[in-house]
């Protein structure tokens, strides 16, 4: 890597600040967000205090909410939070809690158990992860070894969706490089170029979705067979998109640019093809882990299906029982989100000036909704030029109701903020939300849902006005 990307002192010197004073605890309780950011950053902190000798107990939680850290109050801990925490300040000081917050979500005031790089003019959503910034706090006290599970956490947030790693991450991909425990390298970059036999992560490709191909095992074994690669390994079982030569993998990837060319998939979602992937050395070809964004689904399977303790077990080295137990979880939740993108497809969305939405009711799990709204873009339900807003009941309480909100980078970089108007809308209408510009997400009182999509919809047009 030729970059010689710098992190600001600034920064680096309140982490350290920061870091010291963790330091000194005896025993601590790390919680996190569900998602594969979440674990991955709450694995480092767990890692970083036994290595500090510290007793650590973790609790991953869907999100952060008065409720929530009421609970978490009565434990009477020294509570650490990371990948959430920055939003929810306020309710975190009004608890009287004696909290630490890593977090890169959007911050709502400074604070000196606070570390966010939001302070810096550093963009949360795509400079660094919550599992970034909990390496970075580790680094400075001494450990590095999870370089690697800070890129797992920023592929998971999708921070590498305009090509590569980035800004900060590019400081700890660099440092993951040098350890030797990751490869760079550009490639084609669908989902599964590890772990499954080629046909089928042409089959099930979603981002994009190949015409003609997506869907069809047969016809993607002929468009395999087309191009003179041999679909089997010696030992006669399927190769894998790892197991291709350097030719193969020419000839397959510009055979897919036709494709998509020939079916007027348009330019934004062919770039994302193709762009740089990460490789983990000390995993097995083939598996899961080996790849940072199969990697990532993993880790978002276990905590969106509830068992965020088996992703962290296998984050921390288990490749027994854990991983088994993570595989079968990543069937599930694969299947469930190929129910939820198959609903999206037959129902459609609504439409608004500035915005797309659809209420799933309790067809599609909460937990996952916001996946589902995010993959409507690459299955081209809807087109690129507005957000969309994804509504799901609250299974906990009946009263409330799940919004997850998605967009892109076109949208961002025309004004669009979601973390904003997630907080402030839910806000007014006695709800709780924030998170990026680009992903966010609120709970909001089941009453108000028209009422908040027209909120949004108006705020979103001085949004884009940059009022
Ligand atoms: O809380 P956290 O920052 O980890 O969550 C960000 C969420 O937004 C992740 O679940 C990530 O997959 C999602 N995301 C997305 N599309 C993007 C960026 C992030 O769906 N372009
Ligand atoms: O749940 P979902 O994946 O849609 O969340 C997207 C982003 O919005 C995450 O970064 C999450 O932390 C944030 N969020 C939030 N408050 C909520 C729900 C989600 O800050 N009530
Ligand atoms: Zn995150």
């Amino acid at each position: 890597m030729m970059d010689c990307e710098k992190i600001k002192k600034e920064l680096l010197d309140d982490i350290r600040i920061f870091s010291e004073k963790l330091r000194g605890q005896k025993e601590v309780l790390v919680v996190s967000h569900h998602d594969a950011d979440g674990i991955t950053a709450a694995a480092i902190l767990i890692d970083l205090f036994r290595f500090l000798d510290i007793d650590v107990e973790s609790m991953i939680s869907k999100q952060l909410d008065s409720k929530v850290v009421r609970e978490i109050k009565n434990q009477g801990k020294t509570v650490v939070f990371s990948d959430m925490g920055s939003g929810q300040l306020m309710i975190i000081r009004e608890n009287k809690l004696d909290y630490y917050i890593i977090d890169h979500h959007q911050p709502l005031k400074k604070d000196d158990r606070q570390v966010n790089p939001h302070f810096y003019g550093y963009d949360g959503g795509s400079d660094v992860s919550g599992a970034g910034m909990a390496y970075l706090v580790a680094k400075s006290l001494g450990r590095t070894d999870m370089a690697h599970l800070a890129l797992v956490g920023a592929v998971g947030d999708m921070q590498d969706s305009q090509g590569k790693l980035e800004s900060i991450n590019r400081v700890i991909l660099s440092d993951a490089v040098k350890q030797g425990s990751v490869k760079v390298k550009n490639d084609l970059r669908l989902f599964g170029r590890q772990s499954r036999p080629l046909h089928l992560m042409l089959a099930y490709a979603s981002d994009p979705i190949i015409p003609g191909l997506t869907g069809n095992q047969q016809g993607c074994m002929q468009f395999i067979e087309s191009l003179d690669i041999n679909p089997r390994r010696d030992d006669n079982n399927f190769k894998s998109y790892v197991d291709l030569d350097i030719n193969e993998r020419k000839k397959l990837i510009s055979a897919l640019y036709m494709r998509l060319l020939d079916f007027n998939v348009p330019e934004y979602l062919i770039q994302g093809m193709v762009g740089e992937v990460y490789t983990l050395l000390a995993e097995e070809k083939r598996s899961e882990l080996r790849d940072t964004k199969e990697y990532a689904t993993l880790m978002n399977a276990c905590g969106r299906q509830e068992k965020p303790e088996i992703g962290l077990r296998v984050c921390l080295g288990d490749r027994g029982l854990g991983w088994q137990q993570a595989r079968e979880l990543l069937q599930s939740h694969r299947e469930m989100l190929r129910k939820g993108i198959e609903y999206l497809s037959n129902r459609g969305v609504e439409e608004r000036k500035n915005l797309y939405y659809f209420k799933a009711g309790g067809d599609i799990n909460e937990r996952i909704i916001g996946v589902v709204a995010g993959m409507a873009y690459g299955a081209r339900i809807i087109p690129p030029d507005k957000p969309i807003l994804a509504f799901a009941e609250d299974r906990e309480d009946p009263e409330l109701m799940k919004v997850s909100a998605r967009a892109n980078w076109r949208l961002i970089n025309k004004g669009i903020h979601l973390g904003n108007a997630m907080r402030e809308v839910s806000k007014s209408l006695g709800g709780e939300g924030g998170g990026h510009d680009i992903a966010a997400g609120a709970t909001i009182p089941k009453t108000e849902v028209d009422s908040f999509i027209e909120l949004v919809d108006e705020l979103l047009d001085k949004q884009l006005a940059g009022i």
